[in-house]
């Protein structure tokens, strides 16, 4: 027999990433090997990403380039998977009838059986959780189970680096946004797993650890006797994970900052300091709509108390441009907060109205698709000035980098071995590019920096020197995924 083939796409933020690789992980687990194009496939998975229209768009053309390959391959399996799975269901079948399995976020370890299925009976499989009003929360809440311990390093951002899921679901309910509807309610996962993930993960050389969660920071597990665990509590106990030298954690919401969380991010030395905090608008009025249950005020307290708490600590955020309502005005009030925050970045979006949302029933999408690109290119021009003023104070500050391997540059120019240009992090999340050995992958290593642009500095690793664990002292993406080649930079969105 031969080995099946899988190719597998992947759209969106960093919890589709881990989706992806928890897939692959499983289906490796059966036989399969990973293909770089549906061409080579017998399953091909598309992992999608419903928060903007866009996304969605880009998933119904990959599967319409796809209609003629499946009619003339009726053997292949073609899936849907995650978000837009949840939110489309059978709409999906009726768009692209030839597509074979749509499996929702909380349904993925259901695949192994789905494909089984398919291949018996060539009916079209569904597999999704329930909506939030079908039945009680903890039937809901069951539905969209967590599907985290099988791993597989090479579908991640580098094999040293892994995400682990801390919560599942949201909450919070922002009037723009599916996420509570497609990844449903939200849940802690309990400390001890995630502890045992990380130790299995870092016993396996990932140095760098990125907890996930939509609300990291509103995370909380109450064990049957009462005591809370509060994600300050969860940094803490892995902590000191042998092998270990970075946690970061996204994404944070910003009325959760809690004290006890920033004491834990400066007394922590594995954890980094850096913080996204989306803010999506500087205007009371459009924070209201957004349902975001933070005013401007609080917001611009929060930020002060995290750089009093965290000296040098590195804060982005994420904007939405023209919400239902937004005028001129309320826009000249998210300026003025990204002028004068100092975010490291804002990753900016306009907004896209989503069915389903309470945004999308109460508001009208009023503010002109031109408008909306408009006020995009000036919010980030504002954010480019602030980024490159930033960037510039780190000149002549020699920094600990994570290196992830070749740069973008190196890669496109096909320069995987051999001395080249490579592209790391330091522990503020700053990107850095210089020259250096690919071996040097997954080494922490002193980089004096040169020179600054807006998104990224340009330094020199220190000879001589090497760092093995992180010290503060000296201190203060994205789309479009497709199975990766070998070393290939992979780049995504923020969480939502
Ligand atoms: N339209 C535009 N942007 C959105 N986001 C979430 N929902 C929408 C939407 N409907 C943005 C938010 C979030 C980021 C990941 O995506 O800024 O923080
Ligand atoms: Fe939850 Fe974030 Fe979406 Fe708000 S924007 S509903 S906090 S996932």
């Amino acid at each position: 027999m031969t080995t099946p083939k899988l190719y597998i796409e992947t759209v969106g933020c960093q919890m589709n990433v881990l989706d992806s690789e928890l897939v692959v992980g499983s289906l490796r687990r059966q036989g399969y090997e990973l293909v770089h194009t549906p061409q080579e496939a017998d399953v091909i998975f598309y992992n999608t990403c419903s928060v903007r229209q866009h996304a969605e768009d880009k998933i119904y053309s990959a599967l319409g380039r796809l209609r003629g390959h499946m009619e003339r391959h009726p053997d292949k399996v073609l899936g849907v998977l995650g978000c837009m799975a949840q939110k489309d269901q059978e709409l999906i079948l009726r768009r692209a009838p030839y597509v074979n399995i749509v499996c929702g976020t909380g349904q993925l370890a259901q695949l192994p059986a789905l494909i089984e299925q398919v291949k018996a009976t060539r009916e079209p499989q569904l597999a999704l959780s329930l909506a939030r009003k079908e039945a009680s929360r903890e039937e809901v809440t069951a539905s969209f189970e967590s599907y985290d311990p099988m791993r597989d390093p090479s579908m991640r951002p580098t094999p040293f680096q892994a995400y682990v899921r801390v919560q599942i679901g949201c909450d919070k309910f922002c009037t723009y946004c599916v996420v509570p509807s497609t990844r449903g309610p939200e849940q802690g996962r309990h400390p001890e797993h995630i502890a045992a993930e990380v130790k299995q993960l870092a016993d396996e050389g990932a140095i760098e650890i990125t907890l996930l969660g939509q609300t990291v920071n509103s995370y909380r597990y109450k064990y049957g006797d009462g005591r809370v665990v509060r994600l300050s509590d969860l940094l803490e106990k892995i902590h000191d994970t042998p092998g270990l030298a970075r946690i970061k954690f996204i994404t944070n919401f910003p009325r959760d900052m809690g004290d006890d969380l920033l004491d834990a991010v400066r007394d922590l030395p594995r954890v980094m300091p850096y913080l996204h905090v989306p803010a999506q608008s500087g205007c009371d009025i459009m924070l209201k709509r957004m349902k975001r249950m933070y005013t401007i005020e609080s917001y611009r307290e929060m930020l002060v108390r995290c750089r009093e708490k965290i000296p040098g600590v590195a804060i982005s955020s994420d904007f939405i441009v023209g919400f239902c309502g937004e005028t001129e005005e309320s826009f000249q009030k998210t300026c003025d907060l990204v002028r004068e925050s100092r975010f490291k970045n804002s990753f900016i979006f306009k907004y896209s109205a989503r069915a389903g949302t309470k945004a999308d029933e109460l508001y009208p999408d009023d503010v002109p698709e031109e408008v909306k690109k408009v006020r995009n290119n000036e919010l980030l021009a504002i954010q480019s000035e602030v980024s490159l003023a930033d960037q510039r104070q780190m000149v002549g500050r020699t920094v600990e980098v994570l290196v992830e391997g070749p740069s973008k540059n190196a890669l496109k120019k096909g320069e995987t071995s051999g001395p080249t240009q490579l592209t790391g992090r330091t522990p503020t999340d700053h990107i850095v590019v210089f020259d250096g050995n690919p071996r040097l992958a997954g080494r922490i290593l002193p980089v004096t920096i040169r020179e600054a642009a807006a998104f990224t500095l340009f330094g020199d690793i220190v000879t001589g020197e090497q760092v093995g664990a992180e010290s503060r002292e000296p201190l203060p993406e994205r789309q479009g995924e497709r199975s990766p080649e070998p070393s290939e930079k992979r780049f995504t969105l923020p969480l939502v």
